[in-house]
Formats: structure tokens, C-alpha cells, sequence
């Protein structure tokens, strides 16, 4: 930290991102990306003419991406956000609606960046307790009078809310924004898309880079009201207004045109996910049910936390969780069939050592 730092901002507990290792190849279950490379139309696409057309700069409406996006999701242009990866939608959305005046209501298990957001823009987040077994406890999302945020499916949990739930907490915030991030909508969970024509506070933030495959091409969008889009606008363009580079837009169409090879990916992941979570219950482990491209579970005999390290001696990456609530459990990206055997294999021996 240097001397020159705002004093505020020396506070700040930053992100911490998965690990991203480079002293040895992993088998890396560990920031659920996709174990899929992007559809082969992306690829086909960054030609040469594109890579020569980098001295311009892209469109900062991106409007090619919004329709095709708009498009795919039955919705107009002017219903759709686009942003280098949806943190930076997510930062957007934090910006516009949360403050030291009005705050923002966020669960306590979830995402960890929506607690960053908040300490950055100096909101002091109201906190939601999950109940005990991590379901979402609707009645504390109930007319906040401010940001309310929550992940469908959650994270690291993998649970989904339904839908006349998620109701109850967009109807019940009239006056507010209700955000609902469906990162992992395309695995599972009922999405909020149905509720968009009704609720002009409901903002539904979605990423490409878990179902479409493009982590590394940073690109999330929203769906949402007019005037939220309007106001996500106004946010980025005091900020970043080329927040999309030229190739990721591409990119962004050439995948979510690709529909054979969307449903292929999801269709092996969620395939994957179902195998994975009996072995690994055949071995002991609670595991609870996904909706998601990840598994939550808690393996028998030891905490997350020496499960994570023994498994990283083994060349296998996985995410534990340090928050007191979670201390049993790992989060496990589902990647292919042989990662995850590869998976099972070192927690079989795992297992077998610790047997005395
Ligand atoms: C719930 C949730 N939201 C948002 C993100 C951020 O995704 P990205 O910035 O890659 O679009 C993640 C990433 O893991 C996530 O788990």
C-alpha cells in the first residue's frame, strides 16, 4: 500500500479472485468456468479483418451485441445492457442505486463481490441471514426502500429460489431495484425473464462466462426496464464507455447464435453434474442439489478447508470457503468427464489415507 492511497480505499477487503496457479498444470474445478472452448463460430469469426480493424474503436453501444442478445431473449434492444464481464455489470449496478444514504440488501452467504461493491461505494449492506439448510428466507427481502441484490441459482450454495418466491421479493420492493443475478440460470432455476414486462425494478444480470464458454472474453449483459438501462448507461458512460472490446463483441454475437452448441455444452455439464453428485454421496459426502455447473459439498471426516489441501497436493484445484457457516463444505466447478474422474479418483485415496 502505498502513502498516497485514499485512506478509504486502504480499508477496502478487495475480491479475491479462484486461484489461477501457474507452478504446475491443475485439474482447476475451482472459478466454474466452462471445461468447453467457446463455440467454433467465435473462433471462426475473429478473422483477419476483424484483428485489422483494432486501430478503431468499438461501438460503445454495442448494438450489434444488444440485438442479438435482445433477440435471443425475446426483448428489445433498449431492454439490454452489455459490460466486461457482469462484476463490472454488477459494479455498475452498485454505482447507480447504493450509497452511504441508501443501502442495499444483500444475503449472507452469496457472491462475494456484491459485500465489495458495497464497501467501495460506502454502503452499509443490510445482511440476510440464509436459513440453516441455505435456502433463501424470502421474508427478509421484503420492502427494503433500497438495493436489494441476490444470486438465482446462489453461490457457492447452488440452490435455486422459485419463481413465485423471487416474485414476492421483486412485487415486494416497488420502490427499489431488485437484482437477480442468473449467472448460473442455464443450469437450472427458474429464470426471472417471464417477470420483466410486469416489474420495471426488476435487473436481471447474466454472464457468458460459464454456460457460453468465454470467461476469458469478459462480457456480461442485463435485462431489465428502459429506465434502468438508461440509467446503467449513464453510469458507464462516466466511466468506461469502450467497456467491450471489439473482439469480445464479436465473440458475444457469434455465442449466443450458436444454439446447437450452447444446448451441447449444458446438456454435458448438467449430464456430469448428476454423475458427480451420487459418486461423491457414494463416498460419504453430502452434497446438496445444483442447479448449477458447480457442486456444493461437504466431504466425511474433515472440514473443506484440509479436503481442498489435500486435493491440491494431488494437482486438483477446488474452492473452500472461509465464512464460519460454510467451514464443511468446498465448492467443485463440474468440468469433464475426465476431471472429474480425476476428481473422484484422488478423493477415493484421499479418503483411503485418512481410513486408520
Ligand atoms: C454469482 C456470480 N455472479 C457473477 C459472477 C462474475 O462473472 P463474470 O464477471 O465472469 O461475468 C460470478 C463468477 O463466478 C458469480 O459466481
Amino acid at each position: 500500500m502505498s502513502k498516497y492511497l485514499l485512506p478509504r480505499l486502504n480499508a477496502l477487503d478487495p475480491y479475491v479472485p479462484g486461484e489461477q496457479p501457474q507452478d504446475r498444470r491443475y485439474v482447476k474445478l475451482n472459478t466454474n468456468e466452462s471445461p468447453f472452448p467457446p463455440s467454433p463460430r467465435v473462433l471462426a469469426a475473429l478473422d483477419a479483418q476483424t484483428v485489422g480493424s483494432l486501430n478503431l474503436y468499438p461501438d460503445p453501444l454495442a448494438r450489434t451485441l444488444r440485438e442479438t442478445i435482445a433477440a435471443e431473449y425475446g426483448l428489445s434492444s433498449e431492454n439490454v445492457f452489455v459490460g466486461n464481464g457482469s462484476d463490472e455489470v454488477l459494479g455498475f449496478a452498485f454505482m447507480a442505486y447504493a450509497d452511504e444514504t441508501r443501502g442495499a440488501t444483500i444475503p449472507d452467504v452469496s457472491y462475494g463481490f456484491y459485500r465489495v461493491y458495497a464497501q467501495l461505494y460506502r454502503v452499509t449492506p443490510t445482511i440476510v441471514p440464509l436459513n440453516a439448510d441455505f435456502s433463501m428466507p424470502v421474508e427478509g427481502f421484503l420492502a427494503q426502500q433500497q438495493l436489494v441484490a441476490l444470486a438465482n441459482p446462489n453461490a457457492p450454495t447452488s440452490l435455486a429460489l422459485g419463481l413465485a418466491q423471487l416474485e414476492r421479493i421483486i412485487a415486494g420492493n416497488a420502490n427499489s431495484v431488485v437484482l437477480i443475478d442468473e449467472a448460473y440460470i442455464d443450469f437450472g432455476g427458474e429464470t426471472c425473464l417471464p417477470l420483466l414486462a410486469k416489474y420495471p425494478n426488476l435487473l436481471i444480470v447474466r454472464t457468458y462466462s460459464k454456460s457460453r464458454s468465454l470467461a476469458g472474453g469478459r462480457l456480461g449483459y442485463a435485462l431489465a426496464s428502459p429506465e434502468i438501462i438508461d440509467d446503467l448507461h449513464r453510469v458507464k458512460n462516466s466511466f468506461h464507455p469502450y467497456s467491450i472490446n471489439t473482439l469480445t463483441m464479436l465473440a458475444g454475437i457469434e455465442a449466443m447464435r450458436d444454439h446447437a452448441y450452447f444446448d451441447t455444452c449444458v446438456s454435458a455439464i448438467c449430464a456430469q453434474r448428476e454423475q458427480s453428485k451420487q459418486a461423491l454421496r457414494a463416498l460419504g459426502f453430502r452434497v446438496l442439489d445444483s442447479a448449477t455447473n458447480f457442486l456444493f459439498a461437504a466431504p466425511p471426516n474433515m472440514d473443506g478447508k484440509a479436503y481442498y489441501e489435500k486435493l491440491k497436493a494431488r494437482g486438483i484445484l477446488v474452492r473452500y470457503l472461509s465464512q464460519p457457516t460454510l467451514l464443511d463444505y468446498v465448492r467443485i466447478s463440474v468440468g469433464s468427464a475426465a476431471q472429474m474422474q480425476a476428481l473422484l479418483d484422488a478423493t477415493t485415496a484421499i479418503l483411503q489415507e485418512d481410513t486408520p
